[in-house]
């Protein structure tokens, strides 16, 4: 039986290349729904290519554009736009498999993971760096606590690892979003540009993969080869290695425990560069701190992070602040943050719109400046 699957965001680089890997196993997956959020145009294609039950567009004018665009090529994909129209695509009953590239775990992981378990799913991860992991970990989750010393995240390091912290102020949106390996959305660009993605990341392995912060270690490792690594009690480590390409750990997710073709190049071990390590310097990369330190704060403190973060690389791509103040916003928004009570849901919900609107309100004064 074909497993049916729903990709939210398809328009999105991790859509993009999800669909890339559907499309090369035509027997094994069909397209059940897609969602993305303007880009019609990209949408029609997909629909009139992959043929979905769904697809949600989340700008209503944009929604109204792709039906009727629909109507006139005779496609039966039916265009949802409602306010609870993810949720309806994402749990349908026929759906096998949800490709999800969102936030979740770092806003809320201890209810995300509690709804995983009472629905009866299996989240596996897509990221590059949680899935190097995932393929380096032993296959019965049980032992892992016992066997495993320490996770390493590799980080390319981005576009300024060899650039002068002190000219930072001038870095323009262009060149943040400029990354050497990887070709990815402008915010993740931006995250890896100040090392933030790197924090996210060392805050969803600490929950994916049930480590203490403390057992979570980043190395920079500008090559992008190995894309991360488990370190064992007897100091043994495997790694997972390849060349820079979302296609491999989103094969991996789908055909998970099996392997299937993924479109990636092989790596060439007789013509590849010299790989190299370093550790993060601080005052490149502050922001790769806040995450054991959120990680140690009250719950709710990784939902104020992320937030924040949301909205200071925003207002930098759209010239409100320079790049090197997008860490003050994030530092700013966390400090004197009251301890909150999170119950579910609407408790996070909360915190991240209030966490926004102070991050929107410290930015608008740096911008001022
Ligand atoms: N790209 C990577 O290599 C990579 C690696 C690791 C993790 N991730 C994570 O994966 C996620 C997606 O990354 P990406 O690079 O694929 O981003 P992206 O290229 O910016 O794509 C975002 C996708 O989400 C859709 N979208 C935007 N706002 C929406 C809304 N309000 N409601 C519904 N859909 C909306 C977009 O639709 P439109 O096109 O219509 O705007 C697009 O399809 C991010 O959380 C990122 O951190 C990405």
């Amino acid at each position: 039986m074909k497993q049916r699957i729903t990709v939210l965001g398809s328009t999105g680089s991790i859509g993009v290349n999800t669909l890339d890997v559907v499309a090369r196993h035509p027997e094994r997956f069909e397209v059940f729904a897609l969602s993305a959020a303007s880009r019609v145009d990209l949408m029609f294609e997909q629909c009139r290519r992959f043929e979905p039950v769904y697809a949600v567009m989340a700008h209503a004018h944009a929604a109204a554009q792709l039906a009727d665009r629909l109507q006139q090529a005779s496609l039966k994909t039916r265009v949802l736009g409602s306010a609870d129209a993810l949720q309806r695509i994402a749990s349908d009953e026929r759906v096998h498999v949800v490709m999800a590239a969102i936030v979740a775990l770092v806003v809320g992981a201890e209810v995300f993971l509690k709804a995983v378990r009472e629905g009866g799913a299996q989240m596996l991860p897509i990221d590059s760096e949680h899935s190097a992991i995932f393929q380096s970990l032993p296959d019965d989750p049980a032992t892992w606590p016992s066997r495993v010393e320490k996770i390493i995240l590799t980080a390319s390091g981005g576009p300024f690892l060899q650039r002068d912290p002190a000219t930072f102020h001038e870095v323009t949106p262009a060149q943040a979003c400029k990354h050497p390996n990887w070709v990815m959305g402008r915010k993740i660009s931006v995250d890896s540009a100040t090392m933030m993605n790197k924090a996210l990341e060392v805050i969803e392995a600490r929950y994916l993969f049930g480590v203490q912060p403390k057992q979570i270690e980043v190395v920079i490792h500008p090559q992008s080869i190995i894309h991360s690594m488990v370190q064992y009690r007897d100091t043994s480590v495997v790694a997972q290695l390849g060349t820079p390409d979302m296609r491999v750990p989103i094969a991996y997710g789908l055909s998970w425990p099996e392997r299937i073709e993924s479109g990636a190049l092989a790596l060439d071990f007789r013509a590849l560069p010299t790989m190299t390590f370093l550790a993060p310097d601080d005052l490149r990369f502050p922001g790769l701190q806040l995450a054991w330190e959120v990680l140690a704060g009250p719950v709710g403190s990784t939902a104020v992070l992320n937030a924040a973060n949301e909205v200071a690389v925003q207002a930098f791509l759209d010239g409100q602040i320079r790049f090197d103040q997008i860490h003050r916003v994030n530092r700013a928004t966390l400090d004197g943050w009251p301890a909150p009570r999170v119950e579910g849901l609407d408790d996070l919900l909360a915190i991240d719109r209030q966490a926004r609107e102070r991050a929107r309100t410290l930015a608008h004064q740096m911008g001022q400046r």
